[in-house]
């Protein structure tokens, strides 16, 4: 089945958040914090409120009323303290973008009264702490038996310290907002979200709305990776700026202020020990982990969280420590947690293979553990091993000799890696509808189709609860009017969403001609099981012996994601995210400038993201898996998977190609010569 979409997106009809039309509409351009910390002084505004075409100019100096100031990053211009460089300090409206841009940089003028400011990480850092939880609401730290007795013990042990940086989600769409006031007091937003009905309730709050006085519209979403996953400054921007010019506003902040403003992966340095006894047993497991979030909100981003799934050893420990650093606040980035975190778990496991003279896919197949390590629960499912084993056909893994940096091909040494996959399978609450008439379905719930195909994926679910062909099954989404969902988000779009629509169209099959569904009871019963998706990692790399540049000619995935409901999507999420793994490995770096305490490197000429030409032959696949104590779909999400543990294969092959251990991402030909 094609993407039900596809005609509107290739046509130009879809529509995206900032190409509503309005009539009358005016334009913002923000101004950025030029300090990373203190207090601005005055803020002159006079210049550019006589431009002609200049609306209204918001800032601190007339702090906008608001609802709740809960969120620092949400309460704009509420105080003169700044909390990071890049903050929003100002706004100019104007009735042309120019014009609102020219007026922001020439004619409005700022004073600051700086202060020594702090932003870069440490391991040594002397505000480090240990948060009670990290993200959504783990235990920061987890620890049975003791790892040091353990480690002492081992006949093989690894002690090493990974380092991954700051990194930005660069969805194609930037962040925009088109905000009109009705005349009944009620608010319409045309933004770029993850989610409509929690950006609308978020922005309710903020503005000191009842969320029905509020509507969030966005059909189309060019992508998001967790970046739109929250509501962010330029959805409230836009809505108070409509506020004080009277009229439509549109907000797009540009790919430069994105980098400031929605959100980024904190760096993290990650210190992992295991041991291992003779028979390459693990015996301990330690990974603890430093990173970073901003003084405004603690966003401790979960890195150690899929070492307690991963394998199992008599004495494990994972913790997290958190400093609170002059920056902005951290935030989603596709598969947080399980992305940093397994990058430095599945090294460690390489350079735990090469110790204990064992192949990197036997150590696994001998960690493999028959319950969750950390809980004890069963596994709804898990074929890891399965991955490995298939992957390992496929790729031609048994010809591999594991000895590192001798394959030399003309001028490039060749190697070749492995690291596995995880991502947990989780449902969130959603509601549905669905109803007849003449024969045509309509199955409605506020769902967001972020450029994954979701809209395809629940018209083929609800055609196969109804019974009916999908041409007859007219799906509605992205709309917070419609039947209230969860994200897109944390991989559980597709089993929440489906949820609520299967149970939606067996009301609609019992009742005749309408049919309701939330499934809030459902989701309350997922307990008793351990519900992961696990996969494995495969890649060839070349490397330059002279310049050191590294290709990666191939990379393949294998999946155990539960039933795959559409063979082309699921390819595409799964190459996706892959390809994001590899710009991980070899090119994702946002540099923090000491000096100003702001980013260098903040568009995509400086930071690099890779595409399709980076990658010759990339291929994902996945095996057949039965699982019934997920959904009524028997899925598992796939949406995050693909970039777990593809920059540890990349890093793994450069060190098999080259014979040097590179644990601080991304893989630079500099840090191979
Ligand atoms: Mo994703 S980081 O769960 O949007």
């Amino acid at each position: 089945m094609n993407r039900v979409e596809g005609g509107d997106k290739v046509t130009g009809r879809a529509r995206y958040a900032y190409e509503y039309p309005a009539a009358d509409v005016a334009y913002v351009h923000p101004i950025q914090s030029a300090i990373a910390r203190g207090r601005i002084r005055s803020v002159d505004a006079s210049e550019a409120l006589v431009m002609p075409g200049v609306l209204a100019v918001l800032s601190s100096a007339e702090p906008p009323p608001l609802g709740s100031r809960e969120d620092p990053e949400l309460a704009l211009f509420q105080t003169d303290q700044v909390a990071y460089h890049g903050q929003l300090v100002a706004a100019v409206v104007a009735t042309t973008l120019e014009t609102a841009r020219d007026a922001a940089e020439r004619a409005v003028r700022i004073t600051y009264d700086a202060e020594p400011h702090d932003v870069l990480l440490r391991a040594d850092h002397p505000g480090l702490y240990t948060p009670k939880t990290v993200l959504p609401d783990f235990p920061a730290v987890s620890e049975l038996g003791d790892v040091e007795a353990a480690l002492a013990d081992a006949a093989v042990v690894v002690d090493a310290t990974y380092t991954t940086p700051t990194m930005h989600n660069n969805p194609m769409e930037p962040h925009a907002t088109m905000a009109v006031w009705e005349e009944d007091g009620g608010l319409t937003l045309y933004d770029a979200t993850q989610g409509a009905t929690a950006d609308r309730d978020s922005i309710a709050k903020v503005l000191g709305l009842p969320p029905d006085q509020v509507r969030v519209v966005a059909p189309h979403v060019g992508g998001g990776f967790g970046c739109k996953g929250t509501t962010r400054p330029n959805a409230i921007l836009a809505a108070l700026a409509a506020r004080a010019a009277g009229r439509p506003v549109k907000v797009a902040l540009t790919r430069q202020q994105m980098f400031d403003v929605t959100g980024y992966r904190t760096p993290t340095i990650q210190r992992v020990r295991l041991g291992a006894d003779a028979q390459n047993r693990l015996t301990a497991i330690s990974h603890e982990v430093v990173e970073q979030s901003s003084t405004l909100v603690e966003f401790g981003e979960p890195t150690a969280l899929p070492t307690r799934v991963m394998y199992a050893a008599a004495a494990r420990r994972t913790a997290h420590r958190l400093a609170r650093l002059d920056v902005p606040t951290p935030s989603w980035m596709r598969a947080p947690g399980e992305c940093p975190g397994m990058f430095a778990l599945e090294s460690a496991m390489d350079e735990l293979a090469i110790a204990g003279g064992i192949d990197p896919i036997m150590l696994r197949v001998l960690n493999e553990p028959a319950t969750d390590p950390e809980s004890g629960l069963p596994f709804s499912s898990r074929h890891l091993i399965t991955c490995l084993r298939e992957g390992a056909r496929r790729f031609g893994w048994e010809r591999r000799d594991p000895e590192p940096g001798i394959r030399l091909d003309g001028r490039w040494l060749t190697g070749t890696g492995v690291a596995s996959s995880t991502y947990p399978a989780n449902r969130q609450p959603s509601s549905a509808s669905a109803t007849v008439e003449d024969d045509q379905f309509l199955v409605r719930i506020a769902a967001a189709d972020i450029g994954t195909g979701a809209r395809t994926v629940l018209t083929r679910i609800a055609a196969e609860a109804l019974g009916a062909p999908a041409e007859r099954v007219r799906v509605e989404v992205g709309d917070s009017a419609l039947p209230k969902a969860s994200l897109a988000g944390g991989s559980m779009g597709t089993a929440s969403w489906g949820s609520a629509v299967v149970r939606a169209c067996e009301a609609l099959l019992k009742n005749g001609d309408r049919g309701t569904a939330d499934t809030t009871a459902d989701v309350e019963a997922d307990s008793g099981f351990s519900r992961h998706a696990f996969g494995a990692q495969f890649a060839e790399v070349h490397v330059d012996i002279d310049t050191g540049e590294i290709r990666v000619p191939r990379l393949l995935g294998v999946f155990a994601a539960g039933r795959i409901l559409d063979e082309t999507l699921a390819r595409s999420q799964f190459i996706g995210a892959m390809t994001m793994g590899l710009g991980m490995a070899l090119m994702e770096e946002t540099v923090v400038d000491e000096e100003s305490g702001g980013f260098l490197n903040h568009d995509l000429a400086q930071y690099h993201v890779a595409a399709c030409a980076d990658v010759r032959d990339i291929e994902a696949v996945w095996i057949e898996e039965e699982d019934p104590y997920l959904n009524p779909m028997g899925s598992k999400g796939i949406g995050e998977i693909g970039i777990v543990g593809t920059a540890a294969a990349v890093a793994n092959a450069v060190h098999h190609a080259t014979g040097r251990r590179i644990r601080d991402l991304p893989v630079t030909p500099a840090k191979l010569l």
